[in-house]
């Protein structure tokens, strides 16, 4: 049967999931029924992981075997790291989380997708280290050792402790951790049906994570978050910004950061992290690129706001990464280590009733062209 071809399969269902839902028209993202502004207020990143992948919030019991079932898990296998001090060190940090977890797939047996027991552990190792290898890539890639995880540290005060050895101050912790809740789940983008077609195939988790990674990378997904620190850096001060939105509108170029095929409203996720980065800078110092901006989106606005193009959830999450220190190239990784719960909460689901992914196709080439020897072709 002859169907529309929808270019970016845009408006076409690929799934039906309980896992997340947004309102674009409204500007609502909820995760399991429960409004991620509800999430970020209340729970934290491992028990909204354990929310996305299992459907319900856990019970004290749960939540106390789950955090010490991941907390267990954090280290990688040395020979992980061996790995890693291979890579070139000018590498992308994402090339090298792909390369880890493709890696971490060898050493862990997960062939046999319907062991329901194997699955919760490989999305136990999972989530617990991505944050590992992220932050051992940091260190590694400038000749520096990586630091162990510490137990008695809590899951992002533990990843931010990795990245400097310095148990980082409260504020930081609670930032980061909201910041990990926006970035867990957000329903069909590309990097989770990337993940969605690997596991239809029945492959295992942890190739499904190292597929989804791969999609993640790109400017128009995760990447953006890097590009927009970079472009607040090249326009500098809060004066330039109306220049600068004006001249690349006019370059027919797009504002990195903007613009989403679901919302047409500002990302509640942006609403949420532009709120984080004021109460981050409240404690520790203002940033000159939470003003620039400002600017920019105030800018963009008198543009783009016609068109149903607002920020986004990369637009301010870099701003806070920037003023904890961390390298612009490692925000997209960052993303990942949150992501991967939603990844490995859309790959649990689809098991219950798997499909291959096998789309079809509308030919627009020749047919019956006969095949010209070498020397004949002009
Ligand atoms: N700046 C300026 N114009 C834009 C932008 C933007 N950021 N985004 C879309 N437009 C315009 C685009 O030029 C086009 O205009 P026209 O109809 O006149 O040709 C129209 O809006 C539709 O754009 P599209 O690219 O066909 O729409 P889409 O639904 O395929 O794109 C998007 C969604 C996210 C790829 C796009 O908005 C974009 O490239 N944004 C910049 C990159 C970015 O911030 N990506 C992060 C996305 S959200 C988080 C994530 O997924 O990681």
């Amino acid at each position: 049967m002859p169907h529309d071809f929808m270019p970016g399969l845009a408006g076409v269902p690929a799934a039906k999931s309980a896992i997340s839902d947004v309102d674009g028209a409204r500007g609502v993202l909820e995760y399991r029924g429960i409004r991620v502004e509800e999430l970020c207020a209340s729970s934290s990143y491992l028990e909204t992981a354990y929310l996305l992948l299992f459907g319900h919030l856990p019970s004290r019991g749960e939540l106390s075997k789950w955090t010490e079932d991941v907390t267990r898990h954090r280290r990688v296998k040395f020979t992980i790291i061996d790995l890693m001090k291979c890579l070139p060190e000018h590498g992308h940090p994402m090339d090298a989380l792909q390369a880890a977890v493709a890696a971490l797939g060898m050493f862990y047996p997960g062939r046999n997708v319907k062991d329901v027991e194997n699955n919760y552990w490989s999305a136990v190792r999972l989530v617990a280290k991505l944050p590992t290898i992220v932050a051992a890539w940091a260190r590694l890639r400038r000749g520096d050792e990586a630091i162990p995880p510490r137990d008695d540290l809590e899951f992002s005060e533990n990843f931010l402790y990795m990245m400097t050895e310095s148990v980082p101050p409260a504020v930081w912790s609670e930032v980061f951790d909201d910041c990990l809740i926006l970035h867990a789940e957000h329903t069909m983008n590309a990097s989770t049906f990337t993940g969605m077609i690997t596991a239809s195939t029945l492959a295992d988790p942890y190739t499904v994570v190292a597929s989804s990674i791969g999609s993640l990378k790109g400017p128009l997904h995760g990447g953006a978050n890097e590009e927009v620190v970079q472009m607040l850096k090249e326009i500098g001060t809060p004066g330039h910004a109306r220049e600068f939105v004006v001249q690349r509108l006019a370059d027919k170029r797009k504002l990195m950061g903007f613009g989403h095929r679901v919302y047409k409203v500002k990302d509640p996720r942006a609403v949420i992290l532009q709120s984080l980065s004021v109460k981050l800078f409240k404690a520790c110092g203002s940033s000159p690129l939470y003003d620039v901006a400002v600017e920019v989106e105030r800018a963009a606005s008198e543009h783009l706001d016609a068109k149903g193009i607002y920020p986004n959830v990369d637009f301010y999450s870099g701003i806070i990464y920037d003023k904890m220190g961390i390298d612009v190239d490692l925000f997209t990784p960052l993303f990942a280590m949150a992501r991967v719960s939603g990844w490995l909460a859309h790959w649990l689901e689809q098991l219950h009733e798997n499909k291959l992914f096998r789309p079809d196709q509308i030919y627009s080439g020749e047919h019956n062209r006969s095949y010209v020897p070498l020397n004949e072709r002009s």
